[in-house]
């Protein structure tokens, strides 16, 4: 059988208003991103995700929807959309988009009808409830942001109180109600019949809450939401909707920190087809800690559940910054040489760090500010401030290093992480095993995390020091002598033969090698 496109490349993830803007008001949009379709393909990914660029009022940059069928005019108009899906698909790039299922904006024609009386026939498409106590909220749940507090805001219009999971800017959903599944279903048709391929479901888990919305258990604040089994139905049914259209892909954020609780949503086959594993970006830099999550995942998997690999998105602090700039160049290697689709964030292909955000610029409501910089296309000394971003002031600061690590320079430096991750996507593409092959974890000593792929005849060997001293590879004796190295993230690291029996890994080098 084929094996299907999303398992074959990475999945570019773009923050349409950090990664190009076409019309010189400092906010990246659609055209811009068709304007740099060329640099996609020169990176060899299979698809994209775009964040939501939906008609929102912005209190989360998006995430707070108005309209799940109109583009906000900050990004563009449909007419963009349709061009970017048409010159992406041209280029056989395929492009998945942000379903946000579990809230709209409060300012969403639904809330507004809903909020304005208890007898409204949207009032039950959300989570009114009466408050408890003299002046309490209906229960203990508290809001995913810190600055908000309880999950639960009073409306003086009829007394009640409201379900938010964020902000109050992001009232949820009442997904027990069938007729708000409905609606979401056809959301989900709609981008469907303008040709997207697949749909990146935000905070899946939390469609499901408990019906009879008791107290959470203190110290466990997820045990409200995820409610079996109504969530299997109801991925089900998603997963229905997108199976009547060839191809298609639903990819979860699964924000579970208990990863036998993850499983159960990707290993039945019949609800999403892969989940964003946050166990892995929350883990320590250790060799150990990686393996094991590794090896935990393929030890939960049927033969249904696949891994998506990732370790940066827009939620979380860059890896070059949370782990080091050498280290950011292996954890590209990894996500590549895995079994499992790669998810490549925005920048992380440049190996960019946090941008400093100053305190008179922040603008986000949970301190994402820094991963969310804009992405530096040409030096500053050359390009001005908005280093190819912008012609105008940017709407974040972009990083102090883009002198240095913008696309332009680093896409004539062979040294470059830049055309590290090229060559990546290369392999990728051209080893049968890196995209469909077996997968086993080696003991390799200290530090050392490494892993052989084998298919179609061919060995793959790949390597990551997690030190940042030298490290000597141990591996078990019925492996071969020999090897060839295919790639390093050591740009001083020469090609070609290498013994396996004396090869030291430089301090932490990333290094992929046929048997
Ligand atoms: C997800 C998004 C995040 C957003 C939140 C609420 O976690 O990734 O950016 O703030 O959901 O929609």
């Amino acid at each position: 059988m084929a094996i299907p496109w999303w398992r074959r490349g990475a999945i570019y993830q773009i923050y349409p208003r950090s990664f190009s803007d076409s019309n010189g008001d400092g906010v990246g949009d659609l055209r811009g991103i068709v304007e740099r379709l060329d640099y996609l393909v020169d990176l060899g990914i299979a698809g994209m995700w775009l964040s939501p660029f939906f008609r929102s009022p912005m209190a989360d940059f998006g995430y707070d929807i108005e309209d799940y069928c109109a583009v906000d005019p900050i990004f563009g108009t449909l007419d963009d959309f349709d061009l970017l899906i048409q010159e992406a698909h041209a280029r056989g790039i395929r492009l998945l988009v942000d379903f946000v299922p579990n809230h709209t904006s409060d300012r969403h024609e639904w809330f507004v009808a809903s909020r304005s009386s208890r007898q409204s026939p949207k009032r039950d498409w959300y989570v009114w409830r009466d408050g408890r106590g003299s002046s309490g909220p209906p229960n203990n749940w508290r809001s995913s942001f810190a600055t908000p507090g309880p999950a639960w805001t009073r409306d003086a219009a009829t007394g009640q109180w409201y379900l938010h999971s964020f902000l109050p800017e992001q009232p949820d959903l009442n997904w027990e109600n069938p007729a708000v599944e409905a609606a979401m279903h056809e959301v989900l048709r709609f981008w469907c019949d303008r040709g997207v391929d697949g749909f990146r479901l935000d905070v899946v888990q939390k469609i499901a809450k408990d019906p009879l919305l008791r107290d959470a258990q203190p110290g466990k604040p997820a045990t409200w939401e995820d409610w079996q089994p109504t969530i299997h139905e109801r991925l089900r049914r998603l997963r229905a909707v997108v199976d009547d259209y060839p191809d298609r892909v639903l990819v979860g954020e699964v924000y579970i920190l208990d990863l036998p609780r993850v499983m159960t949503y990707v290993n039945t086959g019949d609800q999403l087809h892969m989940a964003h594993n946050f166990v892995f970006v929350h883990l320590p830099w250790s060799a150990t800690a990686f393996r094991k999550a590794i090896d935990d995942f393929e030890e939960l998997a049927t033969e249904s559940a696949w891994p998506a690999w990732f370790l940066a998105n827009h939620d979380h602090s860059r890896v070059a910054t949370r782990f080091g700039e050498p280290q950011a160049r292996t954890v590209l290697l990894m996500l590549y040489a895995l079994r499992g689709t790669p998810f490549v964030y925005q920048g992380e292909e440049l190996g960019l760090p946090d941008a400093e955000i100053p305190s008179d610029r922040v603008i986000d409501v949970d301190g994402r500010d820094p991963e969310r910089s804009p992405v530096p296309w040409r030096p500053p000394s050359r390009a001005g401030a908005g280093a190819g971003f912008t012609s105008g002031e940017p709407w974040l600061p972009i990083t102090s290093r883009a002198e240095e690590l913008n696309v332009e320079s680093q896409a004539s430096d062979a040294g470059s992480t830049l055309c590290l991750s090229r060559r990546l996507a290369a392999l990728r593409e051209s080893e049968a095993a890196l995209q469909g092959g077996s997968q086993r974890t080696l003991d390799a000593g200290d530090d050392l995390l490494a892993w052989l792929r084998v298919g179609d005849g061919q060995r793959l060997l790949a390597v990551a020091n997690f030190s940042a001293a030298d490290r000597q590879l141990r591996l078990a004796p019925d492996l071969p002598g020999a090897a060839e190295v295919l790639l390093s993230t050591d740009p001083h690291r020469p090609a070609g033969q290498v013994s396996l029996q004396e090869l030291v890994l430089t301090p932490s080098e990333g290094l992929l090698a046929r048997l």
